[in-house]
């Protein structure tokens, strides 16, 4: 079944999932469908757009997740088994929501039955990612206009392909965020990194002359590497002081006091990184100062949820921890969508909050 098919029948697919999801004790309530830009493999397969299907669905074992533990330990690789296990379903079907010609994507947004028990949990799955290959701005642009029109905008940066070859940088919603927050502060500001990859959000704001100091992390290797031979460099042209650490978001050392923390990680470790660490985080910022997360793709909610605590305490997971929430940290937690990614905007400081409204909430007189 290819993509045309199922765009002009999608009842085709309903039916596929009805039918998968049922051997998982669970219902389809309803399907949510949309486009964007798809950016997350390159060259952008087609015409550059990605058609997606937001599946919400109604689970009757409470434990199919697991029970409880640390969300990245022991909840996601469940969960992404089960999306390893809806991916060869479909594919038998001959639906392709993977690899570097899909222009089809699914998301699970799962909810539990209050009503239900708990069962087997399934197994777990872990695959492996890290940012691995950069691309050239030029190839870039050339073979995706997500990526042309981001470094129209904000310069020139490189793309980071994962060992798996998905496309995970640069990150529009940070660079985006980090901008704008950059503007409402009247000095240069200084910037903690979590998830570096291939500097864009740093260069972006050295750029509009707004940057005075970068701590940043990623536990890829290359990725480290890149950054002290060719990031480094240029911050050392703009006289911005920096420094680059090889390890986990939760290893990384946090001693100096910044005004803007940027979480680029990928998504599923940040209910885990709040949880260990989001104390410390609010202690490491000044009395101005933010913290940006880009939180999931706008077809996926699920993280987003989490890390906002949205869903009511009788329809919640077992595992759930209220320490995944960033409103434990922050007072002021608000979510926008930047270059076609959720990204979650904290701060304890009211001026902050009202001066970052206003520059979000921006709109062009007539
Ligand atoms: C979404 S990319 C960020 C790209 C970056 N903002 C850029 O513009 O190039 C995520 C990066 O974070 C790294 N990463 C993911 N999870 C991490 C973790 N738990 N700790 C440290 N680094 C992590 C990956 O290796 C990858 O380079």
């Amino acid at each position: 079944m290819n993509l045309e098919k199922i765009l002009n029948n999608p009842s085709l697919l309903v039916k596929e999932l009805e039918n998968f999801f049922s051997k998982y004790d669970a219902t389809v309530l309803h399907i949510q469908e949309g486009v964007r830009d798809n950016f997350e493999r390159f060259p952008a397969p087609g015409d550059g757009i990605l058609h997606f299907f937001t599946i919400h669905a109604l689970f009757s074992n409470k434990g199919i997740f697991g029970i409880e533990g640390d969300y990245l330990d022991e909840i996601h690789p469940r969960f992404s088994f089960l999306y390893s296990k809806l991916a060869s379903y479909l594919k038998k079907k001959g639906i392709n929501t993977i690899g570097p010609h899909a222009q089809f994507a699914l998301a699970i947004i799962p909810y539990v039955d209050p009503k239900g028990s708990v069962k087997k949990s399934l197994p777990k799955y872990m695959r492996k990612s890290r940012g691995q290959t950069i691309i050239a701005s030029k190839n870039l642009i050339k073979g995706s206009p997500y990526y042309a029109s981001l470094i129209k905008n904000y310069g020139s940066f490189v793309g980071i392909a994962t060992n798996n070859n998905t496309i995970v940088g640069p990150d529009g919603g940070l660079i985006a965020a980090a901008c704008k927050i950059a503007s409402t502060f009247d000095k240069k500001i200084s910037l903690l990194e979590f998830g570096s990859g291939g500097g864009s959000t740093t260069l972006a704001i050295a750029r509009i002359n707004k940057l005075a100091t970068y701590i940043g992390n990623d536990f890829s290797r290359e990725m480290v590497t890149y950054f002290k031979e060719k990031v480094i460099p240029k911050l050392n042209s703009y006289t911005i002081e920096s420094s680059i650490f090889l390890g986990s978001c939760f290893e990384m050392p946090l001693e100096d006091k910044v005004d803007l923390i940027s979480v680029g990680v990928y998504y599923q470790a940040q209910p885990s990184l709040f949880e260990k660490r989001g104390n410390k985080l609010v202690r490491c910022l000044n009395p101005s100062g933010v913290l940006i997360a880009q939180s999931g793709m706008i077809e996926d909610r699920f993280i987003t949820n989490i890390l906002r605590n949205t869903v009511p305490q009788r329809n919640q997971w077992p595992w759930y921890k209220q320490s995944y929430c960033l409103n434990k940290y922050f007072r002021y937690v608000s979510e926008y969508i930047l270059e076609q990614e959720i990204v979650l905007v904290a701060t304890n400081n009211y001026k902050k909050y009202c001066q970052i409204r206003k520059v979000f909430n921006f709109r062009k007189k007539n």
